[in-house]
């Protein structure tokens, strides 16, 4: 199957190849790659690996991409927004390849602002003439890589403590980036597997929940300090107006904050094998390479 593969160089890409090299050694595959990714993540695997340079929200890259190869599969991980760009092109050089695209839960957000742009891809995927799989993974965490509980974990590593704004009941159910790398490579071998899935990890925790876990597993006290909601946006809003993409929280992060994050996999389970780890088993795992790379 010749297959192309964007986001190789992400966290969730570098583990899908590493499972790939693993379970089909030598196989030949091409990646989409910036100019600027750094391609030692994945250039050591036991694949054979040939590389694009561009950029995958852009129609030239895709159209030149397109003009040179035909794939039997596309692996898009990179953002499910750039899905019109890349069908467009497909629909211009009259190619169908299966595609296998992660999407996010973030789609059933109620903060249309958020959500939108999510709907209108997931919409324009409807519209493909050829097939595709597509993966709706919740938060993703499972490295230093991750940009979510990896900064948990250090926050309350260093300071002891962590902020709670709101009641912290809502619920999560973050999901590890090894099991979507092992449910992209079961997708990759089976591409008669079409449809939508949501991937969610084995553990439905609340925000308190999930901070006594990280304690338990740091062996340190993590105290829970509360805030009102409101202070938690204000906050968020002007962190991320001065640091940007620096920020250590996000405001579409605080503000949902009040809402439920778990979403059932039961349809990934019984299609693709979909079998999660727990978030205790997970965060240990990501806590030993953080102590590993002296990083807490
Ligand atoms: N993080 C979450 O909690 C979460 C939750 C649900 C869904 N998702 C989705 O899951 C997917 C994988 O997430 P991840 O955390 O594994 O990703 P990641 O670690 O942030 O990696 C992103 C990858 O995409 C590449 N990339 C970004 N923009 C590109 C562009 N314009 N052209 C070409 N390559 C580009 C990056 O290349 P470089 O190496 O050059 O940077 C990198 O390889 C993404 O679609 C994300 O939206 C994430």
């Amino acid at each position: 199957m010749t297959t192309l593969i964007t986001g190789a160089t992400g966290l969730t890409g570098t583990l899908f190849l590493k499972r790939l090299a693993e379970i089909k050694p030598n196989t030949e595959v091409s990646c989409l790659v910036r100019e600027t990714s750094n391609r030692s993540k994945i250039d050591h695997l036991n694949l054979k690996i040939n590389y694009y340079i561009g950029d995958s929200k852009t129609a030239e890259t895709w159209d030149r991409i397109f003009a040179q190869s035909n794939f039997e599969i596309i692996i898009h991980i990179v953002q499910l927004n750039q899905v019109p760009v890349l069908i467009n092109s497909l629909k211009k050089a009259q190619q169908t390849p299966h595609l296998i695209i992660i999407g996010t839960t973030g789609i059933y957000s109620k903060y249309n602002r958020y959500s939108q742009e999510y709907k209108d891809a997931e919409k324009e995927l409807l519209t493909y003439s050829g097939t595709y799989c597509l993966l709706r993974p919740t938060m993703i965490y499972g490295s230093p890589q991750d940009q979510n509980l990896h900064k948990l974990v250090k926050f309350c590593d260093r300071y002891k403590f962590f902020p709670v704004f709101g009641s912290g009941n809502t619920l999560l159910q973050p999901i590890h980036a090894d099991d979507i790398a092992q449910t992209l490579v079961k997708a990759w071998q089976f591409p008669n597997i079409q449809g939508a899935y949501d991937l969610s990890g084995a553990s439905i925790v609340n925000f308190r929940e999930l901070l006594t876990i990280v304690s338990k597993l740091l062996a340190k006290p993590v105290y829970h300090l509360y805030f009102p909601l409101n202070i938690g946006i204000t906050i968020a809003t002007l962190l991320e107006s001065i640091l940007g993409d620096k920020s250590p929280v996000r405001r579409e992060q605080i503000l949902r904050l009040q809402e439920d994050k778990a979403y059932s996999h039961e349809s990934a389970k019984n299609d693709l094998d979909f079998e999660p780890r727990t978030l205790e088993v997970g965060l240990q795992q990501e806590i030993e390479l953080m102590r590993n790379q002296g990083i807490i």
